[in-house]
């Protein structure tokens, strides 16, 4: 099968196209034709030594977690999902070969139909973002009418699916992006949007019941800050992992609460995330579109930091 590899860690550039042998899936998998893979930030963390690069077994190794495509191969005969159906889902990658490639194996209890109503590029968006916004805001962070949330990145891939999963829970949902994204995601339900070029987020606003933190002391302090800015008892979700070692005590010293998170999926989810999606509730947004091929170009464009939404690579051309 084609597939765009990598033979080492490196820069975008190690990232090449070739032909590899087929995946061969074990007790309790299917096989999916990939139609498009979600380029995510773990992919491009894996990619230059960091994320899961420690775990990567033998090289070549195949990136990318999220995907949509076709069951080609059920886990069993009578299993629900049998070839030919459309399915979405996130596969843990290096443990598993990624979705930068024509095939994948992944377990069953890790995907769905996809959504009806969205094309399989913007399928294959939403399983990482939207699995993780739907643990911070939903599972973890429980948010309910009149609490008020603060998302930052929100115009990135978690961010713009959290502020509308935030807003549906009936929160007042805080935003912090540049301006540019200001007008977008007030569309999608932020009632301020806090343009962090322009202005300090703990300078114009507070009491926050909940801070997804999407950005951690990565940059400009963003996780610490935001401890100054939230109710005691508050809930931080700190997402990305190791930029602010402690966080859990630094919390704790302040009166609030903090959790990390990892993205997990499962049918249920991913099942109740499409019928929002086909019922008009959750929207995702696509920002550019790759051929595979370019997979190197797209991580140059995801390592700017600035996608509105998210990367999608199409796969089958
Ligand atoms: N734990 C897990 O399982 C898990 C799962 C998913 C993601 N993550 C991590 O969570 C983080 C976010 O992921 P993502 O996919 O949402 O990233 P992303 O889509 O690449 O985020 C890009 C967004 O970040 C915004 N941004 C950049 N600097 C900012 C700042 N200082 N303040 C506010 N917004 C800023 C940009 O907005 P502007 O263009 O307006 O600047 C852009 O829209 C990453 O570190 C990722 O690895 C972890």
């Amino acid at each position: 099968m084609r597939a765009t590899v990598m033979d080492g860690v490196g820069g975008p550039e190690v990232l090449v196209e070739r032909d590899v042998p087929m995946v061969v899936p074990a007790i309790g998998e299917a096989v999916v034709r990939v139609a498009a893979a979600g380029v995510n930030p773990i992919d491009a963390k894996t990619r230059a030594g960091g994320g899961a690069s420690a775990l990567i077994r033998e090289f070549p190794a195949v990136l990318g977690v999220d995907f949509c495509g076709t069951i080609v191969r059920p886990a069993f005969d009578t299993h629900p999902l049998q070839p030919g159906d459309e399915v979405y889902g996130m596969v843990s990658v290096p443990r598993l070969s990624g979705s930068y490639a024509q095939f994948l194996t992944v377990p069953v209890i890790a995907i769905a139909r996809s959504p009806r109503t969205l094309t399989p590029t913007q399928a294959a968006a939403v399983p990482c973002a939207a699995l993780t916004a739907w643990g911070c805001i939903v599972t973890v962070g429980a948010a309910k009418r009149g609490d008020r949330v603060l998302v930052h990145a929100a115009a990135g891939g978690v961010g713009h699916i959290a502020v509308q999963l935030a807003k549906r829970a009936g929160a007042y949902v805080v935003a912090t992006a540049s301006g540019r994204n200001a007008a977008w995601l007030r569309e999608l339900g932020a009632d301020e949007v806090i343009d962090y070029r322009e202005e300090r987020f703990e300078n114009v606003t507070g009491d926050i019941d909940i801070v997804v933190d999407l950005i951690g002391n990565v940059k400009d302090d963003t996780g610490t800050r935001s401890l100054r800015v939230m109710r005691p008892g508050g809930l931080l979700v700190s997402v990305p992992t190791g930029s602010w070692p402690e966080f859990r005590a630094d919390a704790a010293a302040g009166g609030m609460r903090a959790t990390d998170i990892k993205a997990l999926s499962d049918t249920a989810t991913l099942t109740a995330i499409a019928e929002l999606i086909d019922s008009g509730e959750l929207a995702v947004h696509v920002d550019r579109e790759f051929p595979v091929a370019d997979a190197a170009e797209a991580h140059r464009e995801l390592e700017k930091g600035h996608t509105r939404g998210k990367l999608v690579l199409n796969v089958q051309g």
